[in-house]
């Protein structure tokens, strides 16, 4: 099922369109060994015969397909660990204090994939700040990929991934078993809620987080379209509000109005001028 250049491009310049997600040349491996299975599945004799379909009719819900089946959804539970360190020994500590008169608090997790990082915020609250029970705590899970978002809100993992990450402990108190595989207790699901969105259309209600989760998914994307969606980030957050990006994602030389935070060997991202501690 090799791609041809002429269909590489014509990929490459629509999922562009759709997502932001760069594919440049050099790429045509990675397309074609995503969109095989995808064309096989849907009884196209080659991915070029699925590419002439879309090309003729533009028909959506295939754009779709292909668009989804072009992210990578790679992600594990207590992924980086700092991040989630940071949050329980500095962050959520701050939050609360400031926040204690609202008994208020939302967060954001801007590209959630199938969700083991949203339910590793979760057992952070409800391990280490129980009585966040009593609070309006709104923990919104987000991403562009329809069917990695059902995974996430099916919350059910198989041995291998929670095996990549989660402490036995957790998997034992926050998990049941289903089958093989391993569920979500309610308890931490009913803390969650997920919907489809596309980080380059508009947002919608995602609210005023007090911590947005935004990692691994600029790497993505061009210059421009960082500088656009971390300023738009600007507009929604807290104005004391943190700004998590991944381990390879940075604000510096994108938007000079965020101020990192270290905490070991990583950090997060606080607005210039505006924490209100
Ligand atoms: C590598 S995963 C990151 C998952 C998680 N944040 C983590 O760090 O473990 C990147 C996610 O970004 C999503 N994504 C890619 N382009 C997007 C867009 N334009 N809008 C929203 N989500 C997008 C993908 O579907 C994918 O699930």
């Amino acid at each position: 099922m090799a791609l041809e250049e002429q269909d590489f491009l014509y990929v490459s310049k629509m999922v562009r369109e759709e997502s932001a997600i760069v594919l440049e040349k050099g790429k045509e491996y990675l397309v074609e060994s995503r969109l095989s299975p995808l064309a096989q599945q849907d009884g196209y004799a080659s991915i070029k015969e699925m590419v002439q379909k879309l090309r003729e009719t533009g028909e959506l819900v295939l754009k779709l397909k292909i668009v989804d089946a072009l992210t990578t959804n790679e992600t594990s539970f207590f992924r980086d660990l700092k991040p989630f360190e940071m949050l329980q020994k500095e962050l959520l500590p701050e939050l609360i204090e400031k926040r204690k008169d609202q008994k208020r608090l939302e967060i954001w997790c801007a590209a959630a994939s199938t969700g083991q990082e949203i339910y590793t915020i979760c057992m952070t609250i409800r391990e280490n700040f129980p009585w966040l029970r009593d609070w309006n705590v709104r923990i919104l899970g987000t991403d562009i990929n329809q069917e990695v978002l059902d995974k996430a809100r099916r919350g059910v993992y198989s041995q291998i991934e929670v095996n990549r990450g989660l402490p036995a402990t957790m998997l034992i108190k926050y998990f049941e078993k289903s089958g093989i595989d391993w569920k979500i207790k309610d308890d931490l699901k009913s803390m969650t809620e997920f919907r489809k969105m596309n980080l380059i259309k508009p947002w919608g209600s995602v609210g005023r987080p007090d911590v947005i989760f935004m990692r691994n998914v600029l790497i993505y994307f061009d210059t421009d379209t960082k500088k656009e969606i971390l300023g738009k980030v600007r507009n929604i957050m807290q104005p004391d509000g943190f700004l998590f990006l991944g381990a390879a994602e940075t604000t510096l030389n994108l938007d000079e109005n965020y101020v990192r935070r270290t905490y070991d060997r990583g950090g997060c991202y606080t607005l210039k001028g505006k924490d209100a501690k």
